[in-house]
């Protein structure tokens, strides 16, 4: 497209400060005839506390006529658990079916992780990202008794297994490695399991190009770290992702470098990019939160926007930026920003 019409959602702690690198490196890549607009929306911890407020029905309608989102970190100490967490950042990833959770795994240079120097770990996990025990079917008997009962029920449909495992396979086909990882735990967990399994195993038949590889969760978090490079493409439910992406952005060079997009494939809701990390609101205000993580996330929406020159370009200036980042001198968020949009710049 020739006009980018961008939803930015700052949120909370550090959420502006990357944000704001994440547009400088926006603004820098694009070429001149692409026109920017961006309209902020005031949502997180300090609407709650104005307006007792999350996501109102009124925000909501008018996030949905925008290209993409861009979202900072939602979640505050002076906000009791899961309000915000529920009320607006999984409520817009449930709102706009963003069904594709796309969490894109590679070892960078230079980086503190207990992995460097093995050969190249280059993976994305897909995580369903609208089912699963997200959905919040459960409930609690006799709370705050000795006889309390909670249950948390994982739902997985048909549905909806079935199209984020295209997807995936969609993805595994584009990819040199061809390989497809189900990551679940079905000799457990075996009505979902088996959902999961069997419709991984008939679409794939559509798939002979791929290969495709079944792991339970447990042993993949060994292979995350002692053989991550048997990974390609993984598909997962929203819970074991959630998990195995922490682990693998932990492995791969941190969570300052980890990006993501939730993605709605059909295009009729916007997708919305934001980096896997939280608010920190330990270093909020400090200059030290690292905005690489955000302008990757930048990076997906530009391939997702159809940019995919712009998306490589800033990529392949945050490699070349961090191969010369020197650990002993820490930068600054803005100066990190200045150098990743000094290297996009055209
Ligand atoms: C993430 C986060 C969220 C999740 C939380 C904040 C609800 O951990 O994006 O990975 O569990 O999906
Ligand atoms: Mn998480």
């Amino acid at each position: 497209a020739r006009s980018i019409d961008l939803a930015v959602i700052p949120g909370d702690g550090i959420g502006p400060e990357v944000v704001a690198e994440g547009l400088k490196v926006l603004t820098a890549v694009l070429p001149r005839d692409v026109k920017l607009e961006t309209t902020a929306y005031d949502l997180g911890a300090a609407r709650w506390h104005a307006t007792g407020e999350t996501l109102p029905d009124a925000d909501l309608g008018r996030l949905k006529g925008h290209d993409a989102i861009l979202l900072g970190a939602i979640g505050d100490p002076s906000v009791p658990s899961g309000v915000l967490e529920r009320g607006l950042l999984l409520k817009l990833r449930f709102a706009f079916d963003h069904y594709v959770n796309l969490r894109p795994s590679r070892l960078f240079p230079n980086t503190a992780t207990p992995l460097a120097g093995r050969p190249d770990i280059d993976f994305v996990v897909v995580r369903e990202g609208t089912e699963g025990p997200y959905v919040g079917n459960g409930g609690s008997m006799r709370t705050g008794t000795p006889a309390e009962v909670a249950t948390e029920v994982s739902i997985n449909t048909a549905y909806g297994v079935e199209r984020v495992v295209r997807d995936a396979f969609e993805r595994a086909a584009a990819r040199p490695a061809r390989k497809l990882t189900l990551v679940h735990k079905n000799n457990v967990l075996v009505h979902a399991g088996h959902l999961w399994k069997n419709t991984v195993d008939r679409v794939g038949a559509e798939y002979p190009q791929v290969t495709t590889d079944y792991l339970h969760v447990d042993a993949a978090t060994i292979f995350f770290v002692t053989q991550p490079e048997r990974f390609d493409v993984i598909v997962t439910d929203n819970l074991f992702g959630d998990i195995l992406t922490d682990l693998a952005a932990a492995v791969t060079g941190g969570i300052g470098l980890a990006a993501s997009g939730n993605i709605n494939p059909t295009g009729t809701y916007p997708s919305m990019f934001e980096p896997v990390h939280g608010s920190a609101p330990d270093i909020a205000g400090t200059g030290k939160a690292d905005p690489t993580a955000t302008v990757l996330s930048v990076a997906l929406l530009l391939r997702h926007l159809g940019h995919e020159a712009e998306a490589a370009r800033v990529e392949d200036a945050v490699t070349a930026d961090l191969a010369e980042r020197d650990a002993a001198t820490p930068r600054t968020t803005v100066e990190t920003g200045d150098a990743l949009a000094r290297r996009v710049a055209r």
